[in-house]
This record gives C-alpha cells, structure tokens and sequence, in this order.
C-alpha cells in the first residue's frame, strides 16, 4: 500500500484510512488514488472491519487532486481515470464510512464527503469546488447529489462560483452531521465510527444499501457523464492556463 494513504485499525472493527501527504496539503496523485481503492477494498474484504474513518494527515483532509498530476495524466492521454475509479469505489462501499474534516477540503475533497454515510468538521474547516476556476467540470456524482442534499441554488452557488465556505455553509449545503471544536473532528469521528461497528453488521449494511437504493443508479450514470466531461476538460486550453498558474505560483 502507498505510503501516501495509511491503514490501520484504530478500534474493534474500524479502519482508519488516512491520506498521507501533508507536505502537499494531503493533494491526491494517482499513487493516493490507487492507496485508496486498495484501503477500501480491504475494509470490504475483512470480516472484522465494521466502520471505515477516513481522514487527512496534518490538520488538513485534502487539497484535492494534485494539480501537477492532473497536468500529466492530460498530457499522457491517461485522463483521470483512477480518480473515477476511486469514486466509485467510495459510492459503492457497502460498510459505513465516517469521515473528519480539519483544514481544507477542496475539491474531491468535498464532493467525497457526498459519499460518506457521516461527516464531521472542526472549526475553521474549509471546503471549495473549484471545478470551473480550474476550467474543468464536476465529479463524484457532484452535479446531481449536490442539488439533492443542499438545493438547486445552493448547488449553483457552490459549484458555479467556487468560492471557498465554511463550515457552517457546509453545515447548510448538507455535507455534515456536525461541526465541533478546531482539532477534535477525528476523535469525534472514531466515536462514532466505534458505535456504528458495535452495531449488527448485517443489519447496518442492509441499512446503507436501502438508504443509498433512491440514488445509487443516478450517482453511478452521473459518475461516469462527468467522468466523461471532465476527460475533456482536462485537455482543454482553459485548465492547461489554470494548472500551469497553480504551478508557477
Ligand atoms: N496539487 C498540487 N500541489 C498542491 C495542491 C494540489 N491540489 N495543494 C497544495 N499543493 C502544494 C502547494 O503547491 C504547496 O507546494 P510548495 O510548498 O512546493 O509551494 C504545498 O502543497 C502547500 O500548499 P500551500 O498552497 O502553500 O498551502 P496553503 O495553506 O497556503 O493553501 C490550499 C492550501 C489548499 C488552499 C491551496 O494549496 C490550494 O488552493 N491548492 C489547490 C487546490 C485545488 O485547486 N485542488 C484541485 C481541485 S479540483
């Protein structure tokens, strides 16, 4: 497993998933994205793992996708291919997933939250959707649960705009359970994780397929639209001039 997503059971029956690169803001590259689905499909395949936590290393959850790797991936004709994978690992996870949100979660940083059963912030958390800024389009089944959970406006305002919020906007658009105090997002998320992996497992999942069973088509037919789309946009003049004024910053 990369070095750049760390496992490890923290509790009976949970695994922590923690993105590792804080020297880049915890900005996911393909290695990340590969560190990911493996930690994922290795919560599914484990009996003893009842809850998943995922959480970004340095007070940070994630940057979102490394800029410079989204630049490569364009230019090899590769696109971003394991990022999709990724998401449809998360929006297909059967066991329940908590996460903890410190610092900034841009990007697929925001939109996975979408994915996971339970979210909670510290203070001072924050979180963008700067598709358009960089000249791409939405991911992570972000165009159609976004206007589900926080309203067609709300969704227009986030994702047109991509102006940084905070948490209590993050708390209206319905990307958290709760917000609590600066630094302690992850020990309240293990709690919670904890009781959800005390609960009955087969109970629980039956629980998150029926409660996933409204969307689950929708989200997978939108994954992929926008995979699509943003395939396209990653080659297009308007990001390359984006990435390159991110790199040379
Ligand atoms: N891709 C690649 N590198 C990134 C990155 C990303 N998404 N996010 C941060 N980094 C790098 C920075 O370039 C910087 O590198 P350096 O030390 O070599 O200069 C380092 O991580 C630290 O980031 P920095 O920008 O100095 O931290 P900050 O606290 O001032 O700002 C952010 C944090 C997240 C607001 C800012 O880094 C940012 O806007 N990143 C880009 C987010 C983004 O657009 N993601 C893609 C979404 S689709």
């Amino acid at each position: 497993m990369s070095e750049s997503v760390v496992t490890e059971t923290v509790a009976a029956g949970v695994m922590q998933i923690t993105m590792n690169r804080p020297d880049r803001k915890n900005a996911l590259d393909r290695a990340s994205y590969a560190g990911l689905i493996a930690a994922l499909a290795a919560a599914e395949a484990d009996a003893s793992i009842r809850a998943v936590l995922l959480t970004g290393a340095g007070g940070c959850f994630t940057s979102g996708n490394d800029i410079k790797d989204f630049a490569i991936a364009a230019a090899s004709g590769e696109g971003p291919r394991i990022a999709i994978d990724f998401l449809t690992a998360i929006s297909t996870a059967r066991k329940p997933i908590v996460a903890a949100v410190e610092g900034f979660a841009v990007g697929i940083g925001t939109t996975m939250l979408l994915h996971c059963d339970l979210a909670f912030a510290g203070e001072g958390a924050t979180f963008r959707l700067p598709f358009v800024t960089l000249g791409l389009s939405p991911e992570g089944g972000s165009s159609y649960l976004l206007p589900l959970v926080a309203g067609a406006k709300k969704a227009a305002e986030l994702l047109m705009l991509g102006e940084a919020f905070g948490t209590e906007a993050a708390m209206q658009a319905g990307l958290l359970n709760a917000v609590v105090s600066q630094g302690t997002a992850l020990d309240h998320a293990l709690g919670k994780a904890k009781a959800l992996a005390a609960l009955p497992p087969e109970s629980m999942a039956l629980t998150k397929r029926l409660l996933k069973r409204g969307t689950d088509n929708a989200v997978a037919e939108t994954i992929a639209i926008e995979a699509h789309h943003l395939g396209e946009r990653l080659r297009s003049p308007e990001a390359m001039a984006a990435f390159a004024a991110f790199l040379k910053r």
